[in-house]
């Protein structure tokens, strides 16, 4: 009887327009074994970061010391580091996929503003198409001048706020499986595992701000929090492996002829093959 009426309520909820936020189910696995619902924690990720600044005209970032093709054109953001293939609308996007490893992170050398972070992420959208993003990753965060690091998963549906995974484990080169499988412009699931740990987090999102499903990306990001980027923490390289796209013809989209994302001066970026690629700070 409980469980009948918090659902009647809840769909009456949902119905109400002015709630008109996407709903979500979600479920985590420990090396394949269920944990109880109770165990599994979200929290808002405060304050809500925002989206994407790029910044076309900023010049080249050093990139000197990687032996890496460089056969993507570069491009500039003040807080996007990584590569953005594109699709067309009338052969989308499906599904997002990367290994990544999470960073080891430290306060940057003469940098006194805090927080510092740097995120690390997939996702679909938010580039070429702006009025919505769905992505997931970890993030490293430094509150204040005693270093103390804070390693954090999370999952976000721009422009709604992001949800910090709480009971998710995520360490310094921890490395991690994002999947992002859409169902429709509106609906999607996430799977984010932490492989070093054997922890699976799945959460079902419908009723997210309408993607066009262009725009794959596979990002270090210097994140906002509230209206103000983050200082940019320092970070150890980050590789994103085996990163396509799967498009609704059944083709792959990967890595070369991306749009490769520089912060100039703090994050450089190159592909190394179709599937591979690296952020680091020159
Ligand atoms: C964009 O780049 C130009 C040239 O480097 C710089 O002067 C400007 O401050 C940048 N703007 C942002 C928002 O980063
Ligand atoms: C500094 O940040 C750490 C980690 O978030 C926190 O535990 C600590 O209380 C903070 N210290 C001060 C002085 O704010
Ligand atoms: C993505 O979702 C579809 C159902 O919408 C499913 O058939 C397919 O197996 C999923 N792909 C992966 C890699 O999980």
């Amino acid at each position: 009887m409980k469980f009948l009426h918090a659902t009647l309520l809840l769909s009456a909820l949902v119905a109400q327009p002015v709630l008109a936020e996407f709903s979500f189910t979600d479920s985590a696995t420990l090396n394949g074994v269920p944990i109880p619902k109770s165990e599994i924690k979200l929290e808002p990720f405060e304050p809500i970061p925002r989206r994407i600044n790029h910044n076309a005209s900023a010049p080249a970032a050093s990139s000197a010391h990687r032996k890496v093709r460089r056969a993507n054109t570069a491009a500039y953001s003040s807080n996007w580091c990584g590569s953005v293939s594109h699709t067309t609308s009338t052969n989308q996007i499906k599904l997002i996929h990367a290994y990544f490893q999470h960073p080891s992170c430290t306060k940057r050398t003469g940098v006194t503003m805090y927080p510092q972070a740097a995120a690390a992420w997939a996702g679909i959208d938010g580039d070429s198409w702006t009025s919505a993003l769905l992505q997931s990753g970890t993030v490293c965060k430094i509150d204040n001048s005693t270093g103390v690091v804070r390693n954090e998963a999370w999952w976000q549906w721009v422009p709604s706020g992001a949800f910090t995974i709480s009971s998710m484990p995520v360490a310094a080169n921890d490395w991690f499986e994002v999947l992002i499988n859409t169902t429709s412009t509106t609906a999607a699931k996430i799977t984010l595992t932490n492989i070093s740990q054997g922890y699976a987090y799945t959460v079902t999102v419908t009723g997210g701000a309408t993607l066009a499903r262009v725009d794959a990306d596979w990002i270090l990001e210097r994140p906002y929090y509230g209206s103000s980027l983050a200082g940019f923490a320092q970070f150890t390289d980050v590789w994103f492996q085996e990163a396509y796209a799967t498009l609704s013809n059944g083709a792959s989209l990967g890595i070369l002829g991306a749009k490769q994302y520089q912060i100039s001066g703090t994050c450089a970026s190159a592909e190394y093959d179709n599937a591979d690629l690296a952020a680091w700070v020159p």
